[in-house]
Parts: structure tokens; sequence; C-alpha cells
């Protein structure tokens, strides 16, 4: 089975991250976003790969052909005109054999082993509260899904389309997706796959949904940080020095370096990071960034960025109070 990886999209919600690495390269719980998909789609035995490249598409095929030996290819999306476009891109790449697609900015927990056995194609769905900002899909009575609808004001499901689709007829999916890009069928000015699956149910395609509870996000700094949270749970890497405490989970690259300072629970401290005299906790300090004399919560450090921080100086007498709240 092919896996199909868009990540051509500019990563808008993640700036300033964004603007000098893509959002699939960073780093989330000690390795890029991309590092987390390839390598589980590698357990499930999934070893071919498509993976549409846009936005600082060189790094990302560079980062990938430097850490992986599986079979990928690469195919440019010159212009960011949807995720159906993306994959629309792609369609040099698949044939009669069925696909999986992964959004590059998903990390899921989830057996895909079903699809050995599928006869339909299937999707990953999850129940949230809030499905607006989602695809969802309408089941019918026997649990097959009987509408798509992408991004629907008023919700009539709540059953979120989370971004693994496992395609038995990719073929048909091909004539869908070219039925809406020789029209010019967008929706919210971008050709949506959402909008292909729908063609492709009323072209007689059947689907089922199967649930995936572990979906975790990587869109925007609070889910990118609740990623690394639920990552590190599953997988802490701490380290021993002298004269630092680390606080579990965590993971700490090798070559950093921590000093004086408290380190977890929940930070990420990635390759040639320094953390010197500081507090670190619920944070990602990337490749190369030097941390100094701060209490950080919540943050997200780039790559050799550099936060300096100050030591108080108080002369202050009995019952005073200082209170920074
Ligand atoms: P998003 O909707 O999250 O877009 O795309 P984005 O650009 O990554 O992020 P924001 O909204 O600007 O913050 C979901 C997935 O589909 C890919 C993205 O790279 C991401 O992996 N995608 C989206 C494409 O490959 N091409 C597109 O035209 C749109």
């Amino acid at each position: 089975m092919r896996a199909i990886i868009p990540v051509a999209g500019v990563g808008t919600r993640l700036r300033p991250h964004t603007y000098t690495l893509p959002k699939v390269l960073l780093n989330v719980a000690g390795k890029p976003i991309l590092a987390h998909i390839l390598d589980a789609l590698i357990r499930q035995d999934i070893s071919k790969c498509t993976i549409v490249t846009g936005y600082m598409g060189k790094l990302v095929q560079e980062y990938v052909l430097a850490n992986y030996k599986i079979d990928i290819t690469f195919v440019p999306q010159r212009e960011s005109l949807g995720l159906g476009h993306a994959i629309w891109t792609a369609r040099e790449t698949f044939d009669d054999e069925p696909l999986m697609i992964i959004l590059g900015d998903t990390i899921f927990d989830a057996d895909l082993t079903f699809s050995k056995k599928a006869k339909t194609s299937t999707i990953g769905v999850k129940e949230v509260e809030d499905p607006r900002r989602f695809g969802v899909v309408l089941l019918d009575n026997k649990g097959m899904i009987k509408k798509f609808v992408e991004k629907p004001e008023q919700p009539t499901s709540n059953l979120a389309i989370v971004g693994i689709y496992y395609i038995s007829n990719p073929m048909l999916l091909k004539s869908c997706l070219e039925h809406l890009i020789n029209n010019d069928i967008r929706t919210r000015e971008e050709y949506q796959l959402t909008d292909a699956l729908q063609l492709m149910l009323e072209r007689g395609e059947k689907f089922n949904t199967f649930n995936v509870e572990g979906w975790y996000d990587c869109g925007k700094p609070e889910t990118l940080l609740a990623t690394n949270r639920y990552l590190l749970e599953k997988s802490s890497k701490p380290r021993k020095f002298k004269n630092a405490v680390i606080i579990p989970p965590v993971f700490i690259a090798d070559d950093a370096i921590i000093r004086r300072s408290v380190v977890g629970p929940f930070a990420t401290v990635a390759s040639g990071a320094v953390v010197e005299d500081s507090l670190v906790r619920d944070s990602i300090i990337s490749d190369g960034a030097r941390v100094s004399s701060s209490l950080l919560k919540k943050s997200i450090i780039g790559n050799n960025a550099i936060v300096k921080g100050h030591f108080n100086k108080f002369n202050v007498g009995n019952s005073s109070e200082i209170n920074y709240q």
C-alpha cells in the first residue's frame, strides 16, 4: 500500500516558527512531526510513500532523504490550492493499489492493519465537541457514511474527519479530483478532498469509518505543546546531570547541555540546545537554542534562538509583599 502525505501548506498558524522551517520539520518530543508520521507508517509495514511538497519543500526533501531509506517519491505542489489539489498533484504516483492518505500535521496512534482486510474505503474519524473547524461525516443506520461536509456552519454530526483516509479505489478518487479541478469547484476558495470524497460517494463508492482515539494535531502552538506532552508521557528520555534536576517525562537530546536548572515535566530539549540557570517545563526548546536565567512554561523556542532572562535583586523589609501576578 502507498501512503500519500501532503506537506505543502505554509503553516501560518505556527508562525514565526514556520518562517524558517516547514511545519512538518518542527520538533515535537525529540524529532520532527514528519519523522513521527513516517516511523508510524514503517511500523505498520507501509513502505511506499508519496510526499507532496510545496512551502520549503527542499528542506523536507533533504531531511527525508538523509534519514529514511524507504521508497519515497516527492511531488511538488506549485500553488497551495487546497488539500484536494495536493492529492490530485500526486496522481501520477498512484494506481489501482489502495492508498492511505495521512495529513502532514497529524500524529496518530492508530492501528492501520484493518486496511489489510478492508473491503471499502475507510475514513478515520473522532467525535469532537465543535465540528465547525473540520470536515465531518454523517452516517446511515448501518454505520456507513452517507454524506461528507467540509467545515459545516451548522453541523448535524460531530464525527470529525481526522486526517487518515484509506482509499480502496484510487482511480475513482483521481477522476473525482479531476472533476473538481476541471470544473473549478472549490469550497472556501480551495479544492477540498472532502468534496472529492462526496463525489466518490455519489458515484457509488462505499465508505466505512474507523475511530481514531489517538489523534494529535500539530497545527497550532497550543496543540503542538499538547502533542509534545502526550508523546513524552508515552516515551520519556531523561538524562542525568551533576548540577541539574530533571523531572520526567522529558526528552533531552544526547548533546543538549543542562546546567544549574530544573527541566521538566513535559520538556523537550533538542540537539545542541543549552539550558542554564533556568526552570523549564511544558515547553519545546529546539535545536541549538540557548535559554538562560529564565522561567519558561508553554513555550516554543525555535532553532538557534536565544532567550536570556535575569535574576531579580531585592532589598525587601519585614511583611512586604512582591507579587508579579
Ligand atoms: P492545513 O489546513 O493545516 O494548512 O493543511 P497549513 O498550511 O499546513 O497550515 P495553516 O492553516 O496555514 O496554519 C493540512 C495539511 O494539508 C497540507 C498541509 O501541508 C498540511 O499537512 N496541504 C494543505 C497541502 O499539502 N497543500 C495544500 O494546498 C493545503
